[in-house]
């Protein structure tokens, strides 16, 4: 019988091909996705046949996880507890849904993954993959081998698996085009800055250049087109502005995380396109949208984070909020320019021509077509409510 294995190339996953083998008897098939994570698939398959695999599959996500998941979290505002754009989360359901399609291309019973048990990452791929197809098995060797560190590295040399060098490394980093993520070692110790060496995304904000630098985003119906007035497709433009951003020091994230599975964790990430892109196109919204629009928008945003980062990828819900969120964007055209300039992006204007900004408005020229006069009116009916509470407040105190 048959398992498919998402593999990465590290020691965990190559371990895993051969403790599948030994115990459970399994014939091997190995799936690789390029979510933009820097890794020679070339030699990551190479890998995957030398460790007796029966079938190894790589393939090109980059374009398929930015329109189908970076693209609807950029219009989402996607942002966890406000601060994480949840990277690593949006790649989950993506492995998830092709371990599922290559499963059943090869007849397998079983797939299977890296996740630990006390991460969130075991209950996105869990759910996806048991809402897709019920009938496969999923087997979690992490969850059920109880291998240290050290007894994996022992296994691996017994079993002849080429250790990589990155074993050296105490952190554990996961990446692809919206964002890297580093934990273990020394940042699970909240109370202390993470030490220079975990980024490799952005420079130290203090080191970024001392001249700023100005980029201008273009968005259509709230997706990133353009860069400096250049059209170019949105997995060009996040892997320019992830570098351009990056070496301004912008995106580097250190934050208390909820997780799913109940603890709090310190999480560290580095996301230069993704902060940038998310505020520019946060500003535009605010330029087009109305007020009422925006707030209720707010709250569709945080639940579509949440259900993101909490594994529901595929919930109806999604669905339902994509509909609302994708009518909202019909206006999100426009675009916003923004300094880059020691860590920070800063929107220091934007332009749509769905502006609902009205200068003539809001100008306090003598060429201003609003209405002073009527501002009395209003005042008196806005605040009705309060005034009424008021008197009375004040009856009972009496
Ligand atoms: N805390 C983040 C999340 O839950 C990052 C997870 C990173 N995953 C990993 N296997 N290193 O989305």
């Amino acid at each position: 019988m048959k398992v498919v294995l998402a593999f990465s190339g590290g020691l965990d996953t190559s371990v895993m091909v051969k403790w599948l083998q030994e115990q459970y008897g399994y014939d091997v098939v190995t799936l690789t996705l390029d979510v933009g994570q820097g890794k020679d698939l070339k030699k990551v398959e190479e890998k995957a046949w030398s460790l007796g695999v029966v079938n190894h599959y790589s393939i090109d996500a980059k374009e398929e996880f930015i329109n189908h998941y970076v693209i609807p979290a950029i219009k989402a505002n996607a942002l966890y507890m406000d601060a994480y754009p949840v990277s690593s989360s949006l790649s989950r359901p993506l492995i998830a849904s092709k371990l599922v399609e290559v499963a059943e291309l090869e007849g397998a019973e079983a797939v299977a993954h890296g996740c630990t048990g006390k991460g969130n990452d075991q209950v996105r791929f869990d759910i996806t993959i048991k809402a897709l197809n019920p009938k496969l098995k999923i087997i979690a060797p992490v969850r059920e081998w109880n291998m240290t560190r050290d007894k994996e590295i022992e296994y691996a040399k017994e079993h002849g698996i080429p250790i990589p060098a990155s074993v050296d490394s105490p952190y554990s980093i996961d990446q692809n085009l919206w964002g890297r993520s580093i934990e273990c070692g020394v940042l699970e110790y909240p109370e202390k800055e993470p030490p220079e060496e975990v980024y490799e995304w952005t420079v130290p904000p203090e080191k970024a250049p001392d001249e700023p630098e100005y980029i201008t985003i273009g968005f259509q119906e709230g997706v990133p087109t353009s860069l400096n007035g250049e059209e170019m497709t949105p997995l060009k433009l996040v892997e320019k502005v992830k570098v351009i951003a990056g070496g301004h020091g912008v995106g580097r994230i250190d934050h208390i995380e909820d997780r799913i599975v109940g603890l709090k964790s310190r999480e560290v990430y580095e996301c230069p396109a993704a902060i940038t892109l998310l505020k520019a196109h946060f500003d535009l919204e605010k330029m087009v949208l109305t007020r009422h629009e925006k707030l209720f928008k707010r709250m569709v945003d945080h639940q579509w984070a949440y259900l993101i980062y909490a594994g529901l990828w595929m919930d109806p819900l999604k669905e339902a909020l994509d509909a609302f969120i994708d009518k909202t964007q019909e206006r999100v055209t426009g675009e916003v320019t923004l300094k880059l300039y020691k860590g920070n992006a800063h929107v220091v204007g934007r332009s749509s021509p769905y502006s609902l900004y009205d200068l003539n408005l809001a100008t306090y020229d003598i060429s201003s077509t609003f209405d002073q006069t009527a501002a009395v009116g209003f005042i008196e009916l806005w605040g009705l409510p309060t005034i009424t509470a008021w008197s009375i407040k004040k009856i009972l105190k009496s």
